[in-house]
């Protein structure tokens, strides 16, 4: 699954640090993002991989970072700055408006016009497409609501809406939490599949057994420092929910001391 060689990072990111008040959640935070690669964020509940994701998206800003995109120094200073480099992210709380159908959803605030009056046909043409480059065959009008939705189907049009805009990377946080069996294997479907077509793509997930089959690399976050990156064929499930529990497993993680200075 992992290529041989690895491509320079589409997005890498050195130093991060932040802090809320007098809370430092992040702590010299490197973290890189492979184009055709699925990098898995992991750490326990409050390690910061929300956080991370969010100052990668320009919600939040790092308080310090070095931040490359394609090789050149970039300041993400809000989300405009992220959506403008083609960095998408798909929220633990899927940000769509139940009133509003397929199309507009995905077109939300950012609609095809053709002079004053909004280009439908095009609109609904490009959201049908997206859906069938990623084979999704479950959803059956792009006119349906979202509201009429299942949790799968939705968290399948949030993905497509992240695709849509030639983005570049993709994060998505927790896409499977609140997923059955059948939903989840689908949206881990279409992960692998948005890396296989050039995207980098971040995956947020608690679960191991998604996590060793979807992605390339695992980063885990220890109380917001990186305890160690490794690659998933040369890990085990146990090694990495060390490196979550505890931030070390064997030789890999974090120092002792580092571990103190919380
Ligand atoms: N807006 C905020 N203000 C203050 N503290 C925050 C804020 N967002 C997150 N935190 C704190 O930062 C830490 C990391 O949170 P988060 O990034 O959500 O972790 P994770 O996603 O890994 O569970 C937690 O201690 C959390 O309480
Ligand atoms: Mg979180």
């Amino acid at each position: 699954m992992s290529p041989a060689k690895d491509d320079a990072p589409i997005l890498a990111i050195r130093g991060a640090n932040k802090s809320f008040g007098a809370i430092h959640v992040l702590h010299d935070v490197d973290f890189a993002v492979y184009p055709g690669q699925v990098t898995a964020l992991v750490g326990d509940n409050g390690a910061g991989k929300s956080t991370l994701v969010k100052c990668i998206s320009g919600v939040y800003s790092f308080d310090g970072a070095d931040v490359e995109f394609a090789g050149n120094p970039v300041t993400i200073s809000g989300p405009r700055d992220a959506a403008h480099l083609g960095i998408e992210v798909v929220y633990q709380d899927l940000a769509l408006c139940d009133n509003l159908d397929i199309v507009q959803n995905m077109f939300l605030g950012r609609e095809r016009r053709t002079g004053a009056t909004l280009d439908e046909s095009s609109m609904e043409k490009l959201a049908r497409n997206t859906l069938a480059d990623l084979s999704v065959r479950t959803v059956k009008s792009v006119r349906q609501s979202v509201a009429s939705l299942s949790g799968g189907q939705r968290q399948t049009v949030a993905i497509a809406k992240a695709v849509l805009w030639d983005s570049k990377v993709v994060l998505l946080d927790e896409p499977t939490a609140a997923l059955g069996v059948a939903q989840t294997r689908n949206v881990l479907d279409l992960v692998r599949k948005m890396a296989d077509q050039g995207l980098g793509v971040v995956i947020i997930s608690h679960n191991m057994n998604d996590v060793f089959e979807v992605a390339d690399r695992i980063v885990a976050l220890y109380l917001g420092r990186v305890a160690a990156e490794v690659r998933t064929t040369e890990s085990t499930r146990a090694q990495v929910v060390e490196l979550i529990t505890s931030g070390r497993s064997g030789d890999l993680g974090l120092a002792r001391a580092d571990q103190v200075q919380i």
